[in-house]
């Protein structure tokens, strides 16, 4: 257990969807399922779905319509938005955009840079972060694995410093979604401004987590998906300065963006876009996604983030504990195993190809973890020790165990987690080491799966 959680008290699972859940076992017994996947897509509250069910009768359309549910709804999304840029602690003047999920977000912002701008961007991101800024008249810097937050900070320090004058845009991720490793996110936004630079937090697996405060981070913008934050409903959020968003094209050419249309008398068509967040959210906007995230911000915040950190950091004590007693099992690491970390931990076991070893877990024990490369190739290559491409963003479900893996497998879980999941897992992962698996496995479509023609 760390220091943390003996000096807060730790609280109890929040209830969460899906906790009764059975699942069948390849053996044909059931057992309930421990969802340790939530670094992918988290359980939904429950009261995330009971605030969505009790607004679900008075759905209805937003911003267009002269009914009363229509205003009701339009009252909802706009506090939907106001609650959201309270859980971020935005600035006077900040806004918030409703995007489908971080990926959106970050190719929002991506879509608004100001031709000429330099982005930089750590190769160690998720590829949602490292990819969107491939535009024509963007130029990008990637900056190599740093192996200590001093070194990330000094090699951003040296990059801005070379340089060339123009806008620049750094882009961080603020909890790896494959070592779970915490980012210096304050460190590096003092770096950027420091040069010129402005910067956004990829706060996909930091935002489920911990507190994102955007004026304590002093960050320009902080992207999160609801899917993550236990409000499964297909919204996620782009929040911060509204300069660059106001100034460029729309996202979307559409309904709502537009402010007036008119037609010229050269017979073209005249558009006057919206400022704020409209101007980005084309389209008939996602109000039960919206919603859904606005109810997630309350239930993290009134459950208490100390309590929430506090459990799970000894979940955490508790796997990391379990699994230094497995000398087979090599956990994957960045910054060394001691850095702090959120609830999400990737590892390779010696002698197993890391998708037979998470077929086992599913079949024999109802644990769904996750394997293969985690949208984070050049990453996991890195800390696998090797170049070669894989063959698939799964990894290589059919090469033999040799030195080295292809692939590894991620455990993550947050605030619904009950201890029996972590542990079960544990226990999983030792018998799995110890006795091996009790079924023979094949690769089907790509996917390890166990091979039900023969018997254990
Ligand atoms: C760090 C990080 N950034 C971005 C994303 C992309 O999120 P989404 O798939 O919800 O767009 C993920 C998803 O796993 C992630 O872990």
């Amino acid at each position: 257990m760390s220091a943390y959680a003996d000096t807060v008290s730790v609280c109890e699972p929040l209830a969460v969807l899906g906790r009764d859940v059975e699942v069948p076992l390849v053996g044909g017994e059931k057992v309930s399922y421990a969802a340790l996947d939530y670094a992918a897509s988290a359980p939904a509250l429950q009261r995330v779905w009971d605030d969505v069910a009790a607004y679900a009768p008075y759905y209805g359309s937003v911003h267009r319509g002269a009914g009363y549910l229509s205003q009701l709804s339009t009252d909802l999304f706009e506090q939907s938005r106001a609650t959201v840029a309270e859980f971020l602690d935005l600035r006077d003047g900040d806004q918030v955009v409703f995007t489908r999920a971080t990926t959106d977000s970050l190719n929002l912002l991506a879509s608004v840079l100001p031709a000429g701008t330099r982005v930089f961007v750590f190769e160690t991101e998720h590829h949602a972060s490292l990819l969107p800024w491939r535009r024509e008249d963007v130029g990008v810097s990637y900056l190599r694995a740093p192996r200590s937050p001093q070194e990330a900070v000094a090699a951003l320090d040296q990059a801005l410093a070379q340089c060339p004058e123009g806008p620049k845009l750094v882009c961080v991720t603020g909890a790896s979604n494959v070592t779970g490793e915490i980012w210096p996110v304050r460190e590096l936004a003092a770096t950027a401004h420091r040069h010129g630079a402005r910067i956004v937090l990829d706060a996909a697996q930091l935002a489920p987590h911990h507190p994102v405060s955007v004026r304590d981070l002093d960050v320009d913008w902080v992207a999160f998906s609801g899917h993550k934050l236990y409000a499964p409903f297909g919204a996620g959020v782009l929040a911060g300065r509204s300069d660059w968003l106001d100034a460029a094209e729309p996202y979307l050419a559409g309904g709502g963006a537009s402010r007036s249309v008119a037609r010229e008398a050269d017979g073209s068509v005249a558009v006057e876009w919206q400022q704020g967040p409209a101007r980005h959210e084309a389209g008939s906007p996602n109000v039960i996604g919206a919603y859904a995230i606005a109810s997630a911000c309350k239930a993290l915040t009134e459950a208490g983030f100390e309590g929430l950190v506090a459990r799970e950091q000894y979940l955490i004590g508790r796997l990391r504990a379990g699994l230094a007693e497995i000398p087979q099992v090599k956990v994957l690491t960045l910054f060394g195993e001691e850095h702090p970390r959120v609830g999400v931990l990737s590892f390779v076991v010696q002698d197993w190809n890391s998708s037979h070893f998470s077929a086992a877990l599913s079949a024999e024990y109802g644990i769904g973890v996750r394997d293969g490369l985690f949208c984070a190739h050049p990453l996991v290559r890195t800390l696998l020790g090797g170049e070669e491409a894989p063959p698939s963003e799964c990894g290589a479900p059919e090469a033999l165990p040799g030195e080295r893996s292809l692939n590894a497998i991620r455990v993550s879980f947050g605030a619904g987690t009950p201890d029996e999941h972590v542990d079960r897992f544990v226990a999983a992962v030792r018998e799995l080491v110890t006795e091996g698996a009790r079924w023979a496995y094949r690769t089907e479509g790509g996917r390890c799966v166990p091979d039900t023609r023969r018997q254990p």
